[in-house]
C-alpha cells in the first residue's frame, strides 16, 4: 500500500477518505543486536470509521503487539500509524497521551481497573485527565455505569466485584471521553459465556447505536462472525482477511 504523507492527505482533503485507524508498513522489534526479535513484520491495515474488525491468529503471532501499536499505547519500530487523521508516529509522549485519551478506549482481557479506586472513580479518571472535557465527570460516570447496568456497584472497588462486573466497568471507562475507536484485547477471554455475552452485547450495541469503530482481538470464531471483517495474523504478518457474510461491504 502506498504511504500517503500526512500533509498530502490534508491537501487532498475530502478526496481521500481517512480511516479511523491506519497502519502503513508497521514493524515492531524487541531487543537489539543478535537478540532482536521482529514481532510485526510490515503491517498495512486501514480500519474504516464505524467498522467492527476482528483480529485472529495463534498465540504469539503479534496480535496484542499490533493492538498496542494501533492504539498508540506502544511505539512502532518503523512505519506509520494514523489515528483519526493524526499521524502519531513521532509524537511526544505528552501529545500522544492526549490523542489516546480523547480518541481511544481500551478494554483489556484482565480488566486493568485501578484497585484503590471505586467503579465510579475508575470511570471518572479518564475525564479528569482530559483537559478539554466539558462534561461533569461525576454525572458522566453515573450515566455510563447505568448504561452497563452497574448503578448498584458505583461505590465498589474492583476486588468487591465479579469479573463480569469489572469488565463492564472497564467498558464504561473506555467510553468515558466518548472516543471514536474502542480496542478490545480478548475482552471476553476471562469471562464465562454469560458474562462474555453481556460484554459483547454492550460492545455490539455501541457500534450499532453510536457508530463507534471497534477493533477486537479474539480467539472466539463466534465473536469474529459478529464483526464486519476478520484479519488473521501469522508470525507477525497479516495473512488473510475476510468480510463476514451478511455484513455490508465497507469498501467500494
Ligand atoms: N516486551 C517484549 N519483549 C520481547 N518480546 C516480546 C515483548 N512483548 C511481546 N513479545 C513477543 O512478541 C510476540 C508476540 O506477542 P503478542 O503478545 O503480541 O502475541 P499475541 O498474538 O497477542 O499472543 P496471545 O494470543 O497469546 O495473547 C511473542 O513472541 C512475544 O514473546
Ligand atoms: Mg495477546
Amino acid at each position: 500500500m502506498a504511504v500517503v504523507p500526512n500533509d498530502a492527505r490534508l491537501e487532498i482533503g475530502h478526496v481521500h477518505t481517512t480511516g479511523a485507524i491506519e497502519a502503513h508498513g508497521v514493524t515492531k522489534s524487541y531487543g537489539d543486536g543478535e537478540n532482536v526479535t521482529q514481532v510485526l513484520k510490515g503491517i498495512d491495515l486501514v480500519i474504516e470509521r464505524g467498522e467492527m474488525l476482528a483480529i485472529m491468529g495463534p498465540s504469539g503471532s503479534g496480535k496484542s503487539t499490533l493492538l498496542g501499536c494501533l492504539s498508540g499505547l506502544d511505539t512502532v519500530t518503523s512505519g506509520r500509524v494514523i489515528i483519526n487523521g493524526t499521524d502519531i508516529t513521532n509524537m511526544s509522549e505528552n501529545a500522544l497521551a492526549s490523542v489516546r485519551n480523547r480518541n481511544i478506549g481500551f478494554v483489556f482481557q484482565t480488566f486493568n481497573l485501578i484497585g484503590t479506586l471505586t467503579a465510579q472513580e475508575n470511570v471518572e479518571l479518564p475525564i479528569l485527565l482530559n483537559g478539554k472535557s466539558k462534561v461533569d465527570p461525576s454525572k458522566r460516570a453515573r450515566e455510563l455505569l447505568d448504561l452497563v447496568g452497574l448503578s448498584h456497584r458505583r461505590k465498589h472497588r474492583p476486588t468487591q466485584m465479579s469479573g463480569g462486573e469489572q469488565q463492564r466497568v472497564a467498558v464504561a471507562r473506555a467510553l468515558a471521553n466518548d472516543p471514536e475507536v474502542i480496542f478490545g484485547d480478548e475482552p471476553t477471554g476471562n469471562l464465562d459465556s454469560k458474562n462474555g455475552e453481556a460484554v459483547m452485547r454492550l460492545l455490539t450495541d455501541l457500534k450499532l447505536q453510536t457508530g463507534k469503530t471497534l477493533i477486537l482481538v479474539t480467539h472466539d470464531p463466534n465473536i469474529a462472525a459478529r464483526c464486519d471483517r476478520t484479519v488473521n495474523m501469522q508470525d507477525g504478518n497479516l495473512t488473510s482477511e475476510g468480510v463476514t457474510e451478511d455484513h455490508a461491504p465497507r469498501r467500494a
